[in-house]
């Protein structure tokens, strides 16, 4: 029985997202860290107000690392913390809103756009990675 422990190799690194986190000195503009089959997991920093729309094609989860995020729905709003994550179901409406800047990991299928069905101003790039 081999009881040596495994040896780390240089290619094999932990993505650590408070790091990569330091490297946005922008908001509302999401950037790739990893990829899972289709889906994408986007690190990005957000104060103030959103525009309301939806994902026609997807839920949209949203994962807070720093800061309190607002999540506005048409019935109502969910606040999530850090530690906190939240799934808004696909199809659904709902406006984003950070009253102090919000750092956040979202997961979502390759080619989702931050503003869903409408594309305007706000409507940042996909695939940029950090
Ligand atoms: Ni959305």
């Amino acid at each position: 029985m081999n009881t040596n422990p495994p040896i780390p190799i240089a290619k094999h690194v932990a993505i650590n997202l408070g790091e990569k986190l330091q490297l946005i000195s922008d908001h509302w503009k999401p950037r790739l860290v990893a990829e899972m089959n289709d889906y994408q997991f986007k690190l990005v920093k957000i104060q103030g107000d959103f525009i309301w729309h939806d994902h026609p094609q997807t839920d949209e989860t949203f994962i807070v690392m720093a800061g309190v995020l607002r999540i506005d729905l048409r019935d109502g709003c969910v606040h999530v913390k850090p530690g906190e994550m939240y799934v808004v179901p696909k199809g659904v409406e709902h406006k984003t809103y950070a009253e102090n800047e919000v750092q956040m990991l979202l997961i979502e299928p390759r080619g989702t756009l931050n503003t869903g069905n409408t594309t305007d101003g706000r409507t940042a790039p996909n695939d940029v990675w950090l």
